[in-house]
C-alpha cells in the first residue's frame, strides 16, 4: 500500500505559482495549466469557501475549533471546465461567484490565519494534486504545501499597477470599483497582512523563479513562465 502511494506521489508533476494580491497569479496559473494540459488549483478558493460556508452557518470566525469542525462536515470541490475556469462547488452548490463578494473577502484573513485550520485545508490540497500534474497557486504553495516542487514562480509587480489591474478587473467583471487611491490601499494592507502573519506567510521560496511582471502583460508572463518548464 505504502510503495503503490509513493509511486503515485511520484508520477505527480506540480508547478507552484506564489505571490501577493492582484499580481496576475489567477489567469497566468490558468492559461499556464491549459497550455500545460495540467488541472489549476487555486488554493485562495478553498480558504474562500469555507469562510463563505462559516457565514452562511454562522459559524464564528474566530473560533478555530469551530472551523475545523466545519471543515469535516462540508466538501469543498474545484472543478475545471473545458478551459480551465475553476468552478468553486461547495456541498454540490456553484459559489464560484459568491467566494469573490467583498463580504468574503473582508472576512477571509480569519480563516487563513488559523494554524489548524490550515493544517487541514493544506491536506486537502495536497490530496487534490496527489498523483496529478497540476499548477497550483497561492501564497505558501511552494514554501510549505509543495516544498519539493520541480517547478516554482513566484509573480510580483508594483502596488499601483496591481491595483490598476485590479480596478480594470472588477469594471470588467460589472463591478463599480472604488477608487484607484482606495485599491492601493486596500493592497497595501492585503501585503502586508499575508507577509507579517505568523502561519506561512508569503514568502519567496529559495528556489523559486522570481518574476517582475510590472511591466508585462498576461501573454508576456505566460510565456515567460513557461519558457522555464517547457
Ligand atoms: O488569492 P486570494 O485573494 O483568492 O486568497 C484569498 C485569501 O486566502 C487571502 O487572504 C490569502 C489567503 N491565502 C492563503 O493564506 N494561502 C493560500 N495558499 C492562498 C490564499
Amino acid at each position: 500500500m505504502r510503495a503503490k502511494a509513493r509511486r503515485s506521489r511520484r508520477k505527480g508533476v506540480v508547478v507552484t505559482i506564489d505571490g501577493p494580491a492582484a499580481s496576475g497569479k489567477s489567469t497566468v496559473s490558468r492559461l499556464v495549466a491549459n497550455k500545460l494540459k495540467f488541472l489549476y488549483i487555486d488554493t485562495g478558493a478553498m480558504y474562500r469557501a469555507l469562510t463563505l460556508a462559516a457565514m452562511e452557518q454562522g459559524v464564528d470566525l474566530k473560533d478555530e475549533e469551530a472551523l475545523i469542525n466545519l471543515i469535516s462536515q462540508i466538501r469543498i470541490d474545484l472543478k475545471n471546465d473545458q478551459k480551465n475556469n475553476l468552478r468553486v462547488i461547495l456541498d454540490e452548490r456553484d459559489v464560484t461567484k459568491k467566494i469573490r463578494t467583498p463580504r468574503v473577502t473582508a472576512q477571509v484573513f480569519y480563516v487563513a490565519r488559523a494554524a489548524g485550520v490550515r493544517k487541514e485545508i493544506v491536506k486537502l490540497q495536497r490530496k487534490i494534486a496527489r498523483g496529478k500534474k497540476a499548477v497550483v497557486e497561492g501564497r505558501d504553495i511552494g514554501t510549505i504545501v509543495f516544498p519539493k516542487a520541480g517547478k516554482k514562480f513566484y509573480l510580483d509587480a508594483d502596488f499601483k499597477e496591481r491595483a490598476k489591474r485590479r480596478y480594470r478587473q472588477l469594471r470588467e467583471k460589472g463591478i463599480v470599483p472604488p477608487t484607484l487611491k482606495r485599491l492601493e490601499q486596500e493592497i497595501l494592507k492585503r501585503d502586508n497582512y499575508d507577509v507579517t502573519r505568523k502561519v506561512a506567510p508569503l514568502r519567496l521560496a529559495e528556489d523559486a523563479t522570481y518574476i517582475d511582471t510590472t511591466n508585462l502583460n498576461i501573454n508576456e508572463v505566460v510565456d515567460a513562465v513557461l519558457s522555464y518548464i517547457i
